[in-house]
């Protein structure tokens, strides 16, 4: 039987089908199949893998040098790549259209041209007149960096396989280059995928550093296959809402560095700006006495955040009541409400519930738990939170508020930008987090709201959300057990 001549490859995942169907089995995805030339895609070893040459295996120690990096320039930028670039690495910048991408790597690259490096910024999506346009605005024109548009991948190839070529890289964006050799349009996995292999394989031999853009589709990955985020070395998101000026540049892989690291922007006239101390710009909007506030003190990476996170609990007008979030989990939410009513007997449920986290922060954080809690009851109960207090404490399915990771640093944030009392989990009693009978024992002991004072921040503890519930006027609420009662 004749080899089939095409095949059908999933848009979003990569995988590949000998038939079409209206979703891919792989991820899930709908409608998102389309038919690419078999040819495309790379054969297998031929001759039964044999022939090769021996590699040497050698032992875990030995002297490995750590990584040479150059710095950006951008000191928000540095922090999330781990230090600056690293010759040979690939990194993919995602995010959605118009939110920054070029303007920030138009930045770096005029940063980088400054300490003296060789800049190659390749532009598929503007003319040479555009992105000039853009640096005479961002006062950038006097930088030397090498600019070209173009969307042919050879020539592009061509062009940086050079010894004395750029030791950066920018392309602009991923999806519009096009290898003549494959049939498929530009954005397609095939072209999407054999583009970014030539671009970091070029990249691996000439020792340059390639960021590639990526558009994002709207379900927030980067369109065209998964397999790139694989790839590449360092995957970069880029996002902020609309709407508001701060950006966050967010790493969720690195090989030379840490992930969840955050670094903070501001989208000004002048272009991006960075945000050195994101809590009291986060804060800067807050306004003292309003219920239905509350701060919360956050980690994100290796950096302590204080956000406001804002609740509104409403009664609700239709027969099934609305909730909508903006920067935090919905399903968390739902959580928190769950163990309110079920634990505090509070009865939540039945109303309309708004959380959102001021300044376009998105927290992925459990530990904002206690926070969401206080904004909800400070909502539900008209009390506001006192301006000067701030929160945090994962809450667990039967109530009881748990430690969080790096809680000092928390701390430490809260003390520093004036905060004069933090409502906190309880302190660990074992560091290695074995409980023995006798630590459940004095845990059990121990006043579960003991408050105690460092520096000039107090700190009372939150063993359970009941604690939390208590510090509010709930007489006004319905309660779960009246329901019952009057039943
Ligand atoms: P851009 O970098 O083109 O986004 P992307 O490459 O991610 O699609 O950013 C475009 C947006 O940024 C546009 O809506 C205008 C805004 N912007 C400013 O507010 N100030 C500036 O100095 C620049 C250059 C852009
Ligand atoms: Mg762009």
């Amino acid at each position: 039987m004749a080899k089939p001549t095409s095949q059908f490859m999933c848009q979003s995942c990569g995988a590949s089908y000998t038939k079409w169907a209206g979703r891919c089995d792989a991820c899930g995805e709908w409608n998102s199949l389309t038919e690419e030339s078999r040819a495309e895609t790379p054969k297998a070893l031929g001759g039964g893998a044999k022939g090769g040459r021996k590699i040497e295996l050698v032992g875990l120690t030995g002297t490995s040098k750590a990584p040479p990096r150059m710095p950006t320039g951008i000191s928000e930028l540095d922090r999330v790549t781990g230090g600056g670039l690293v010759p040979g690495s690939a990194l993919l910048v995602g995010g959605d259209p118009g939110i920054g991408k070029s303007t920030l790597l138009l930045q770096a690259a005029a940063a980088l041209a400054d300490t003296g490096l060789r800049i190659a910024y390749i532009s598929g999506e503007e003319a040479v007149d555009q992105v000039r346009l853009r640096a005479a605005r961002l006062g950038l024109s006097g930088s030397n960096v090498g600019l070209a548009s173009a969307t042919n991948l050879r020539d592009i190839v061509s062009t940086l396989d050079d010894p004395q070529g750029p030791q950066v890289v920018i392309i602009d964006s991923i999806q519009t280059m096009v290898m003549d050799s494959l049939d498929s349009a530009p954005g397609s996995v095939s072209q999407v995928r054999a583009c970014s292999h030539e671009l970091i394989r070029l990249a691996k031999t000439r020792g340059f550093a390639v960021f590639l853009v990526g558009h994002v589709t709207k379900e927030g990955s980067i369109a065209g296959p998964r397999v790139m985020e694989h790839m590449v070395d360092t995957v970069l998101y880029f996002e902020g809402e609309r709407g508001h000026q701060f950006r966050i540049l967010r790493a969720v892989k690195n090989r030379f560095g840490a992930t969840d690291e955050i670094g903070v922007f501001e989208m000004t006239q002048g272009g991006l700006e960075e945000v050195t101390n994101p809590s009291a710009l986060f804060l800067a909007e807050r306004r003292g006495n309003v219920s239905g506030s509350c701060v919360f003190a956050g980690v994100e990476g290796s950096r302590p955040v204080l956000v406001e996170i804002q609740a509104l609990v409403a009664t609700s007008g239709a027969g099934s009541p609305r909730r909508a979030v903006v920067g935090w989990d919905s399903g968390r939410l739902s959580m928190v409400l769950a163990v309110l009513e079920a634990r505090c007997g509070l009865a939540l449920a039945g109303n309309d519930v708004y959380l959102n986290v001021a300044g376009g922060l998105r927290i992925t954080e459990p530990a904002a738990d206690l926070a969401v809690a206080a904004a909800l009851m400070s909502s539900a109960t008209g009390m506001p939170v006192p301006a000067d207090l701030a929160v945090f404490g994962e809450i667990g399915l039967s109530g009881e508020v748990r430690p969080v990771a790096q809680a000092d640093l928390r701390l430490k944030e809260a003390a520093k930008l004036g905060f004069a009392e933090a409502l906190a989990p309880p302190r660990r009693n074992t560091r290695s987090g074995k409980t023995t009978k006798k630590d459940t024992v004095t845990r059990q002991e121990r006043e579960p709201d003991a408050a105690h004072v460092t520096d000039s921040l107090r700190i009372r503890e939150i063993g359970h959300l009941q604690d939390l519930v208590a510090l509010f006027p709930t007489d006004s609420l319905s309660r779960k057990d009246d329901a019952a009662a009057s039943e």
